[in-house]
């Protein structure tokens, strides 16, 4: 079976309705991410910063998995798909996808403040100030802030080696490491890129681009990958 490794960013789950960062309507358009997505921040204003994050798992009780997701899932038929998701949420667990691999965190999960590894599954959409873990420390989101280290980047990096199919959806490839993971495939494999804006993409061997929204581009894409 031909192994396809799938790197997703916040454009997939754009026609779920979650906003992406950097698109105009994007939360870091709204928001500055120092001030809610940064140990500092956490530091400064930890309020605030559930606060924030509270927000987004509220919105993520809410919305679906999109046509995108779902073809994903329609190719494990044929591959191994692996996808390696940038993004928080869990449309991709939802729609049924098998590996999944969260570079940056997961909102519904949180951790202790303490040890990294007492994570909990949040089964509600709060997480309040005095929330604490079996040690008895404040519990956070389960997120990678900007200025953290990306535990999982060595496994990513491994997995993107060993592909034999790359497809990038929805992601502007500009936060670091992840958008360096590309670089790990090998070059004569092919690579499709799909994104509405996707001109942010050089100097990628082989690449095809398929500017369409995901829940158009993805599906097509799919198809032709199980005619193929
Ligand atoms: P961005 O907001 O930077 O980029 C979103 C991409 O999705 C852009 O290239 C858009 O053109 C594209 N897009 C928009 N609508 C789309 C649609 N319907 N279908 C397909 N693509 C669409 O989001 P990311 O690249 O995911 O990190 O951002 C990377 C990281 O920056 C995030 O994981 C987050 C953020 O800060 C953390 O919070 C740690």
């Amino acid at each position: 079976m031909k192994k396809i490794v799938v790197l997703t960013g916040a454009g997939i789950s754009a026609e779920s309705g979650i906003s992406t960062f950097r698109d105009s309507n994007g939360l870091w358009k709204k928001y500055r991410f120092e001030e809610l997505a940064s140990p500092g921040a956490w530091a400064r204003n930890p309020e605030l910063v559930l606060e924030f994050y509270n927000m987004r798992r509220k919105q993520l009780f809410e919305v679906k998995p999109n046509a995108a997701h779902y073809a994903l899932v329609e190719l494990e038929s044929k591959y191994d798909v692996q996808i390696i998701t940038q993004n928080v949420d869990d449309l991709h667990e939802r729609a049924g996808s098998k590996n999944v691999l969260h570079l940056h965190g997961e909102l519904k999960k949180v951790r202790s403040t303490v040890d990294s590894g007492l994570v909990y599954e949040l089964d509600h959409w709060e997480l309040k100030l005095g929330d604490k873990c079996e040690k008895g420390s404040q519990l956070r989101p389960h997120i990678v802030w900007f200025g953290e280290a990306v535990p999982m980047i060595g496994s990513a990096a491994e997995i993107a080696s060993t592909a034999d199919i790359v497809i990038v959806i929805g992601t502007s490839m500009v936060v670091y490491p992840a958008a360096g993971l590309i670089g790990y495939a090998k070059s004569d494999i092919p690579k499709y890129y799909v994104d509405p804006k996707a001109s942010h993409f050089g100097g990628v061997s082989n690449l095809t681009v398929i500017e369409k929204k995901a829940g158009s581009g993805v599906p097509e894409l799919v198809r032709q990958l199980l005619e193929g």
